[in-house]
């Protein structure tokens, strides 16, 4: 059933500063070259050892060479966290189930600072080195291809965000009351021990403990809480698959709201009191918009659903935090539609490499328009034509959305709006049955898994019986503005 508010009509809240609306992120960019590159060099001085039996320091993403690790997958988080807002210091343990997809000596995890106090694999005592956001660690006895094995890592410390290419921040972010945890594209190695690259994905349980009176918001089914001594411990279990930059643990003062969504969903919704006006009458619609969603995506793949509404001034954005997303303030309609779409186009079907971006914002920002078309809005059609006039020399003209160049440029326009524009031509193209037909069977064919932008292309040709070479090519591969709208 879709229901609607009174007016029909989503309206954006004035406090919202306007922002092309393609685009989700708010904060100030600033462009960093350099540690790219770097990284760039230690990637390379990796690459020979990836041949032998220790596993190799990244998993080969043009952008993020540095990022997940080769050598093994992981099945399985337990993370064990405690955190005191006032002295932003955290205890963590991360015990983590993987399967070694070779012969391993050594192999890596990716954590970015904090202080690592022990580490074992299965029983035994493992040696360790840090190389910045490397930890390499050496088991007592050699792993061989496919065992099972439990590396256990203890550390401590004040975990802070990383700086992004494009100058936004992500990873532990302290707030004046707890910490905004947000991890696209690097920041979950700020507070846990992962291969950190969403090529892997892994179930996950959360056991966090934070002082009383804050309440402490993981990702998947609430599983209870309990306080003792003035500290309250939260327990989350996350079942499906999921990346790495996915998980949250947001800390805060929070309302908690938690009911059962017709159809058996779990929602939990933890909001700021501060934003809890501005977000309540936002929040009232995330069934129906799931559920208009799941209509025309396919079911919504994760059993349990809600919002984290924080105020994180300093963060800019939102993020599809897996189940649950994460917003930096009270959203509005069109950013609650779009953090919903990324569930099934970026969390359950995921990217294999950061260069394919636009299979998550291209998706997610096309379902904002259809969402306006089918609630008496602007039709996509008129949203396409009113972008398409932007001028060649636009921001939005910049580069193909399939290539935005390097990490610096994957949350810009071209990547939200003109990947949305592309899956409008192909709209066009095909017609709204078969353009239907393929969105969900996207969805569906790579539900709690991976696609690639290859794949997405394939898939539409044989959904279509056409050949659609031409419409790729020029939407979302080649610079500039294309010639026909
Ligand atoms: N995926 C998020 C969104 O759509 C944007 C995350 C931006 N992250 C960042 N570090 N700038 O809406
Ligand atoms: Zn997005």
């Amino acid at each position: 059933m879709i229901t609607t508010e009174p007016g029909g009509v989503p309206v954006t809240p004035p406090q919202q500063p306007a922002q092309p609306s393609a685009v989700r992120r708010r904060g100030a960019v600033v462009a960093a070259g350099l540690p790219l590159a770097v990284v760039g060099l230690l990637a390379t001085a990796a690459g020979p050892a990836a041949a032998s039996t220790v596993g190799s320091a990244g998993v080969g993403d043009p952008y993020f060479p540095l990022a997940g690790n080769g050598g093994y997958h992981v099945h399985h988080y337990d993370l064990t966290l405690g955190y005191d807002p006032k002295t932003r210091h955290l205890d963590g343990r991360a015990v983590i189930t993987a399967s070694a997809t070779q012969r391993l000596t050594r192999f890596n995890l990716d954590l970015k600072g904090l202080k690592v106090t022990s580490i074992t694999v299965g029983h035994a005592k493992a040696t360790f080195r840090r190389a910045g956001q490397e930890l390499e660690v050496t088991p007592k006895q050699p792993l061989r291809k496919d065992q099972e094995f439990r590396t256990t890592v203890t550390y401590s410390g004040t975990p802070g965000p990383v700086t992004d290419p494009d100058g936004s921040l992500d990873g532990w972010i302290p707030t004046d009351d707890g910490a905004f945890v947000a991890g696209e594209p690097q920041g979950a190695m700020t507070w846990f021990p992962a291969n950190n690259h969403p090529k892997d994905k892994s179930a996950y349980d959360f056991t966090i403990t934070v002082p009383q009176g804050r309440t402490a918001v993981a990702n998947g089914v609430f599983r209870g809480q309990k306080t003792a001594k003035g500290r309250t411990t939260f327990r989350w279990h996350q079942p499906e698959p999921m990346a790495a930059y996915l998980a949250t643990a947001t800390v805060g003062n929070f309302k908690v709201e938690q009911y059962t969504a017709p159809g058996g969903l779990k929602v939990y919704n933890a909001v700021d009191p501060r934003e809890a006006a501005a977000a309540a009458p936002v929040l009232k619609q995330l069934p129906s918009v799931l559920e208009w969603e799941s209509e025309l995506f396919g079911p919504y793949p994760f059993k349990a659903a809600g919002a984290i509404v924080d105020r994180a001034p300093n963060v800019g954005y939102a993020l599809e935090t897996q189940s649950r997303p994460v917003y930096d303030r009270a959203p509005d309609l069109s950013t609650l539609v779009h953090e919903s779409a990324h569930q099934w186009f970026g969390d359950s079907v995921s990217i294999t490499t950061w260069k394919d971006i636009w299979l998550n914002e291209g998706f997610a920002t096309y379902a904002e328009w259809l969402y306006e078309e089918q609630h008496g809005g602007k039709s996509a059609q008129q949203t396409f034509d009113a972008l398409y006039a932007s001028p060649a020399d636009s921001e939005l003209w910049a580069f193909p959305p399939a290539d935005p160049g390097s990490g610096a440029h994957i949350f810009e326009e071209p990547v939200y709006a003109r990947g949305a524009m592309a899956l409008h031509k192909l709209r066009q193209a095909v017609g709204d049955r078969t353009f239907f037909r393929i969105l969900r069977a996207w969805a569906t064919v790579n539900r709690e898994g991976h696609g690639t932008t290859a794949q997405f292309i394939r898939l539409s040709e044989r959904q279509s019986g056409m050949d659609l070479d031409e419409l790729f090519h020029t939407w979302i591969f080649t610079a500039g503005k294309p010639a026909q709208p």
